[in-house]
């Protein structure tokens, strides 16, 4: 008998992918494997979802021009939220000194890095500060975004709960900022965030968040998905995580001789070269002469800097410098834990490289 039976579409694909992963993995328990397998593509999918969807929502907005936005962002309204309704912008009064304090923790964010002036001052004139106890809980994983947070002061844990095992994942200290992915994706909170000290926040209301950061967002990534998709460390990514990689990052000009990375100094920010070159420097002393620096590498268009520190959680083993007229993309310590994680067996590689260089610095020095 010669039955047809028709084989749904995607079984071929899944199944293939599926038994990849086992023959790489060879786990024990093919079961349990399998389980975990297909848990994380489900998870995956349901993020490539939102993230396309938030594109498009974005892009939709970019598209508007202003007047239009308000009507556009109406329209789409997902979860009945007040963003884009003719509402005036938000404005919460401060005195001199909070403005002066409220610009001084967000002058060196890197969400708000790239907005036009306007929009940075729209930003800052809806932003209301929030004073925190020892303990107190500001964000819950899986709870829906209300906030993104900016920090001016105090300790923070970021904890993730997850088979009813609660890990802390990382630590805020007096800077950084959190409580933007939900925010941008319309995804659940990620993790839980408690202040461990007493401290103060600077809030951004959901609405305004979106109506200004995720609309220049779009604009980023018309402006470097090109050059981003060239650069050969993200080249392992896919497209939505290079995406994720975009939203996340602002773009900062130096002039030549400027130093961008100081040897010694607590990390907070990678670089990635969009143009011009960067010189990568160390300080060297020998007995009886002045301190000196030597130069170890330098990185031009595509290629990448300040991620040692990053990785191996120690300050900065090198300066970093100008050569000429400089543009590097940024990205904050956090997101770079995030999203780079996939990218991490290439940085290590090109890690062990660095030792090279300095044995070559020490013959240098030798020699002078
Ligand atoms: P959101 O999901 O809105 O709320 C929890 C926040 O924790 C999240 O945004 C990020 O800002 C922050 N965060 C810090 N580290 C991580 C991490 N490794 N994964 C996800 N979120 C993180």
């Amino acid at each position: 008998m010669n039955t047809h039976i028709p084989i749904p579409e995607g079984l071929k694909e899944i199944l293939q992918g599926f038994t990849t992963e086992v023959l790489r993995n060879q786990p024990r328990d093919i079961c349990d494997f399998a389980l975990q397998y297909f848990a994380e593509q489900k998870n995956l999918r349901k993020e490539k979802g939102q993230l396309l969807k938030s594109t498009q929502e974005a892009m939709q907005i970019d598209s508007e021009d202003e007047e239009e936005f308000v009507v556009s962002a109406e329209k789409y309204d997902p979860d009945n939220e007040t963003e884009g309704n003719r509402e005036p912008l938000v404005i919460h009064p401060k005195t001199d000194e909070q403005r002066e304090r409220l610009q001084e923790a967000c002058k060196d964010n890197i969400l708000f890095r790239s907005l036009q002036p306007e929009d940075f001052s729209m930003v800052l004139d809806a932003m209301f500060e929030r004073l925190v106890g020892a303990g107190e809980q500001i964000i819950e994983q899986h709870e829906d975004g209300d906030n993104f947070y900016v920090i001016e002061s105090g300790i923070y844990d970021v904890k993730v709960t997850d088979n009813g095992v609660t890990r802390l994942i990382a630590t805020y200290d007096n800077h950084g900022s959190f409580g933007e992915l939900a925010l941008m994706y319309n995804t659940p909170r990620a993790t839980t965030i408690t202040a461990r000290t007493l401290g103060a926040l600077w809030s951004l209301d959901r609405a305004t968040f979106r109506r200004i950061i995720v609309k220049n967002n779009a604009k980023k990534r018309s402006a470097y998905d090109e050059f981003i998709q060239t650069v050969p460390l993200l080249s392992s990514l896919e497209t939505y995580e290079r995406m994720k990689v975009v939203d996340v990052l602002s773009m900062q000009q130096f002039t030549d001789g400027e130093q961008i990375i100081a040897e010694g100094e607590t990390a907070h920010s990678f670089y990635i070269v969009e143009s011009g070159e960067v010189r990568i420097s160390v300080k060297r002393s020998e007995p009886d002469c002045e301190v000196e620096e030597v130069e170890l590498a330098t990185c031009t268009r595509g290629q990448y800097f300040g991620e040692l520190a990053l990785v191996t959680n120690k300050p900065r083993a090198a300066s970093a410098y100008a050569v000429g007229d400089v543009k590097c993309l940024v990205m904050g310590v956090s997101a770079f834990e995030r999203l780079l994680g996939p990218c991490m067996e290439i940085m290590k590689r090109n890690i062990s490289n660095y030792q090279a260089q300095m044995a070559s610095c020490r013959e240098v020095v030798d020699q002078l």
